[in-house]
């Protein structure tokens, strides 16, 4: 038996249906905010992310998928979303277009981490990113939409953590500051943090070693560090998310694994899944247009780790959308086939799941194939139904049945589905 790439998953129904419905969510809310989707490659240049993620990150140093092709042009699979969107703002012009461009997107990312719960190595991400303005309000919108988009799917006591990582002007003052804190422990860092003490010191902070978290621990956090520029901004964000009832918590060392970021930096986690285990990362990256060869162009987003999403969604989202009511639709005799097949798509059309026996059942048989799939109603048609126009409802709970003629059978069934729906 061939099996599947270690870190990547097979996701089945009925699970699946929880990742139409949060998409099918996910549209909704974006589209309402004015966000269109883009479909950007799954494959980019190597250097894209090199050059926007940063060389010294987790992510470009050990967990891209990277390999030639067979030109040996060096490529990867995203390891995430933003740097694409930076990439096909560039390439496409979208600077012509009227700014404030409002971008949503979903599907796999591809990060090459040690396995453990809620981590794969080939995971979904939903994100948005708003381009061309540099506003506190772009930042408060953004997680206005972050935070409407996890309340419709049920979520009521997550918290959104922020931090102010100031501007790149501020970082060589932070920075030495850091190093001048750390400096009689440095020993005691670990070979990767040692490294980054060189190379990219704020990601010192960013370490997961528990002593390397305990030396950074007392250090000053960056936010102090910020300009008064950068401080005023981030407080107009606060101000304006208690003005909106949006809860957000100070998080003093949050740093964020990837380099494009400034100012605002946000992170949501889910008590379900450990304090560690983040559903949501984004940030302003007002630089990264710009870093990669394009116009000035500010820019703020989040990306959601849908994996991650679907396995901590409230109990009554998760049963509302996987206990979807059902009818049967069972032909009995070769006459009522074809007939059978149409009423399903009659009741389809209408928004109504009614899967009609194709295998050939008995009536006896094509009921209990009707109870294991879960449905509330079996609708059966025989030869006689046919030619009357008519077709037999049966409620499976109740046992009771009646016959209905064929222009009425999508209300009654979608009553008598309603009806089974409040009885559980
Ligand atoms: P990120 O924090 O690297 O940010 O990833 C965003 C989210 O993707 C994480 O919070 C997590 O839920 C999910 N995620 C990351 N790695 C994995 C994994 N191995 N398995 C499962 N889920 C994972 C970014 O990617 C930025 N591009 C976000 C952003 C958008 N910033 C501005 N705009």
């Amino acid at each position: 038996m061939i099996r599947k790439v270690k870190g990547t998953r097979d996701i089945l129904p009925p699970e699946t249906r929880l990742w139409v419905a949060v998409e099918a969510a996910a549209h909704r809310v974006f589209a309402g905010f004015g966000y269109d989707e883009v479909r950007l490659p799954v494959m980019e240049p190597t250097e894209l992310f090199v050059r926007s993620v940063g060389e010294d990150t987790d992510i470009v140093a050990k967990e891209m998928y990277t390999f030639p092709d067979r030109k040996g042009r060096s490529l990867t699979l995203r390891p995430e979303g933003t740097a694409g969107v930076a990439r096909a703002f560039i390439e496409n012009g979208l600077g012509q277009s009227p700014q404030p461009l409002r971008l949503s997107y979903l599907g796999p990312m591809f990060r090459y981490e040690k396995m453990q719960r809620g981590r794969f190595r080939q995971f979904a991400q939903i994100g948005i990113e708003l381009l061309g303005a540099a506003t506190p309000q772009a930042d408060i919108e953004v997680l206005l939409v972050l935070h409407t988009f996890l309340s419709e799917l049920g979520f009521a006591d997550l918290v959104i953590l922020l931090n102010n990582l100031g501007d790149p002007e501020d970082r060589a003052a932070y920075v030495a500051r850091l190093k001048t804190e750390l400096e009689g422990h440095r020993s005691e860092l670990c070979a990767d943090c040692e490294r980054r003490w060189q190379t990219n010191p704020l990601r010192l902070l960013d370490c997961k070693v528990e002593r390397c978290r305990e030396l950074v621990a007392d250090t000053t956090p960056v936010a102090e560090m910020a300009s008064s520029e950068a401080k005023t901004h981030v407080a107009a964000v606060e101000e304006g998310l208690a003005a909106l009832a949006i809860p957000v918590r100070r998080a003093p060392r949050l740093v964020r694994g990837l380099d494009y970021y400034l100012r605002t930096v946000f992170e949501v986690v889910s008590p379900e899944l450990g304090e560690d285990t983040v559903i949501c990362g984004g940030g302003r990256y007002d630089r990264l247009v710009t870093d990669l060869g394009g116009p000035e162009v500010p820019g703020i987003g989040f990306a959601i780790g849908e994996d991650r999403l679907v396995e901590v969604l409230p109990p009554p989202y998760r049963r509302r959308v996987l206990e979807r009511p059902l009818a049967a639709v069972l032909p009995i005799g070769a006459a009522a086939a074809a007939p059978a097949l149409a009423l399903t798509r009659q009741l389809a059309l209408v928004g109504i799941t009614a899967p009609c026996e194709v295998t050939g059942r008995s009536l006896k048989a094509g009921l209990k194939w009707a109870g294991k799939i879960g449905a509330a109603a079996a609708v059966i048609l025989g030869e006689r139904e046919v030619e009357a126009g008519v077709a037999v409802v049966r409620d499976l709970a109740r046992g009771e049945q009646s016959e209905v003629p064929a222009g009425e059978l999508a209300a009654h069934v979608a009553r008598l589905l309603r009806g089974s729906e409040s009885d559980s």
